[in-house]
């Protein structure tokens, strides 16, 4: 038993997350930046001012990977590192950032998998409306056309947006990410509208500017509900659970990968939202639908069918003494499953799990070793499941952890620790923890080593 010979094994990682060196060679302000200066609002004050300077220790990381024989290697641009003021002037130092790193990833046969916005919004163009401002559009497009230019005659993959829903969510209703503000519901589903109408026209500012021929994708949160048992009734149950709005929420599948898939918001988001829907303009829902070529699924945890029709706020509808990580995130590998065979089923594009992981309290044991038999445990059952649609004909391209190391986890600051690397937070000593040594197993035996 085992994974197809051409399946992508990869870890992920984000700019904002990794990077540091925020204002190094021309970088421009991201709302990030700011956001970690504002009192109380990043867990013990912490910022991503240094995070694990991957900018100037990307060497040693992609040596790292490379031992660990990944395939690919999910990275995003910080867009303000490209253009400091988000449009217009392009800063070539920060471009060669990348272009460095993305030599080096295929010198180590990783293939790069960029994507082109991770949340670390150009601060000037937020004070010019953020995503409030119908241009964000053309200015997103602008930015993957200079990326693209420049990096697309070695990069083949491309993914869009990450969890439109988190950046929008978090950051701009409940106010604890970047920029932190509470919009209303009315500013918040135009600030989506807008989000949707960048995605559209950076996919085709991608293939207007590629050169060879790429695939495009974009990483959205995967909400799964996991049918409580496999009969026909629960699993079509399970499957309208997915897939349904009842309720005025952008904490959605469909709001946003309707109009990207089908060109249309679903009905009953509509109804749900009522006055609040945004003015939509003609072109717009075919900008938004382009066509794709992956679907890839940021998924950490699922619900179950009968529980979240149960459950209520501030709680997730699991029983007492389900397994939780060290943030609390249930543990639940059916959405490996369930996942992708709903997101295929439904928008019938090959998946990506772009993202999956787990956090974890390790530390440095007397013996200089980083023991995490959880978060072992955690990855072999989810791709177990993984498996089990692969088995059953469903397109899966790759499984990308979450993360490569451990890093600035936005309002938790380096409380949570997501890594196959520990990083010392003070020293930023890198040390592969057993579960990279594991992974390295993993993807030599094409998976069997987590499948027996
Ligand atoms: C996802 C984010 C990623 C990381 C993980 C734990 O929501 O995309 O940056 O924070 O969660």
């Amino acid at each position: 038993m085992s994974f197809p010979e051409t399946f992508v094994w990869g870890a992920a990682a984000a700019s904002y997350q990794i990077e540091g060196a925020v204002d190094m060679d021309g970088k421009g302000v991201s709302t990030w930046d700011v956001f970690c200066q504002r009192p109380g609002v990043i867990w013990h004050g912490h910022t991503g001012g240094v995070a694990c300077d991957h900018y100037h220790r990307y060497e040693e990381d992609v040596a790292l990977m490379a031992e660990m024989g990944l395939r690919g290697y999910r990275l995003s641009v910080s867009w303000p590192r490209v253009m400091p003021e988000g449009t217009g002037r392009i800063n070539d130092r920060g471009l060669d950032f990348y272009e460095r790193l993305v030599d080096r990833l295929l010198a180590s046969g990783i293939e790069p998998w960029i994507t082109l916005f991770h949340w670390d919004f150009p601060q000037a163009l937020y004070e010019r409306g953020g995503w409030l401002n119908r241009d964000v559009a053309d200015w997103f497009a602008d930015y993957a056309a200079v990326l693209v230019s420049r990096l697309s005659d070695r990069v083949r993959h491309w993914m869009t947006l990450n969890e439109p829903q988190v950046f929008i969510g978090m950051g701009h209703r409940d106010g604890t990410h970047a920029p932190g503000i509470r919009l209303t519901p009315r500013e918040l589903l135009r600030a989506a509208h807008h989000t949707l109408l960048a995605h559209g026209q950076a996919v085709r500012a991608i293939r207007a500017a590629a050169r060879q021929p790429c695939a495009v994708g974009c990483a959205p949160v995967g909400q799964v509900t996991i049918p409580d048992g496999e009969s026909p009734a629960e699993v079509a149950e399970a499957r309208r659970l997915t897939f349904e709005m009842r309720e005025p929420t952008l904490w959605t599948n469909t709001w946003w990968m309707d109009p990207i898939f089908f060109g249309r918001y679903p009905e009953d988001g509509l109804a749900a939202f009522g006055r609040d829907v945004p003015e939509v303009r003609d072109e717009d829902l075919r900008t938004i639908q382009q066509p794709l070529d992956f679907f890839g699924m940021n998924s950490y945890m699922g619900y179950l069918a009968s529980s979240r029709l149960r459950h209520k706020a501030a709680d997730d509808g699991w029983p007492p003494g389900h397994p939780r990580t060290a943030c609390n995130w249930p543990v639940t590998p059916a959405i490996l499953y369930w996942g992708p065979r709903f997101f295929h089923e439904r928008y019938g594009l090959p998946i990506v799990i772009t993202e999956n992981g787990v956090s974890c309290r390790d530390w440095v044991s007397l013996d200089g070793a980083v023991h995490d038999p959880m978060r072992i445990d955690f990855i072999a059952r989810h791709l177990r499941c993984l498996h089990r649609a692969v088995s059953e004909q469903i397109p899966v391209w790759g499984y990308f952890y979450w993360s490569i190391m451990d890093n600035f986890e936005w309002a938790e600051g380096y409380k949570e620790r997501f890594g196959l690397v520990h990083v010392d937070s003070r020293t930023l000593e890198r040390r592969l923890k057993d579960s990279g040594h594991w992974y390295r197993q993993v993807i030599a035996t094409h998976g069997r080593v987590a499948l027996e």
